[in-house]
């Protein structure tokens, strides 16, 4: 099996989700999945292929020290993590409520090697150079401060290091951005101004020394080394 199977064979296993959040984010359950379907227009298997993508650059065994932002209930990150027993691992977010699923879903899955730290993307609590690979699932259409936030991923990792992730696009699905307008961006779920791939890409050239940008539907995934 190689790394990209093996990623989604963790989120196979990881049965049948236990509330409407992470039901949509597996689309393992059937609000989940109407959700997916109503919104994103996407299956499971769309799901789980921009779900893996972001961690194809983190290769088996990895012994660094890795950062997630935000981690949110870790229903993505922990299934992965536990497949890295030996990384030095860090997450973070804003909203403790939803840390606390991810630290009660890491002990659930018996992950030892993940540290949690309350705080803000825009000023992250870490030295520079500090990480070698930093990782960010469905966070920066969240992110109020954007450029605080790529600044700042990019402080924190050392040179060399990858940098991978996924979110929402605007002018990928015509559909899906009249949804969000008119239902996520309302509920304070998602905060614009919202990136194109485009302009994505070239952020991320101006940034990076290589840099890897693809989507599905209007989820971008990229992945990038400094
Ligand atoms: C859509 S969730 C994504 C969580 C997780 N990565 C996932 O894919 O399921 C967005 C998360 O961003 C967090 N967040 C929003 N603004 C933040 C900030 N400025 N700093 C850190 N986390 C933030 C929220 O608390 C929320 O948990």
């Amino acid at each position: 099996m190689n790394r990209k199977e093996e990623i989604k064979e963790a989120y196979r296993n990881l049965g049948n989700a236990h509330n409407v959040y992470d039901g949509m984010m597996t689309g393992s359950t059937f609000i989940g999945r109407l959700i997916d379907k109503a919104v994103w227009q996407m299956d499971r298997e769309d799901i789980l292929e921009y779900q893996s993508r972001p961690f194809e650059v983190i290769p088996a065994g990895f012994k660094g020290k890795l950062l997630e932002v935000p981690v949110g209930t870790g229903v993505i990150s922990m299934p992965v993590f536990r497949t890295l027993p030996e990384a030095d691992i860090t997450c973070l977010d804003y909203s403790a409520r939803m840390m606390e699923s991810a630290r009660k879903r890491a002990e659930t899955l018996q992950i030892a090697n993940v540290a949690f730290v309350q705080g803000d993307v825009g000023k992250l609590p870490f030295e520079d150079n500090s990480f070698d690979a930093v990782v960010s699932l469905n966070g920066f259409h969240a992110f109020p401060d954007k450029d605080a936030a790529y600044e700042e991923t990019f402080r924190v990792l050392k040179k060399g290091g990858t940098f991978s992730g996924c979110f929402y696009v605007e002018g990928a699905n015509a559909h899906t951005d009249r949804m969000i307008r008119t239902f996520y961006v309302r509920s304070g779920f998602f905060t614009p101004p919202f990136e194109t791939m485009e302009f994505l890409q070239n952020r991320l050239q101006t940034m990076y020394e290589s840099v890897e940008v693809s989507n599905v539907q209007s989820i971008a995934c990229f992945k990038c080394r400094k």
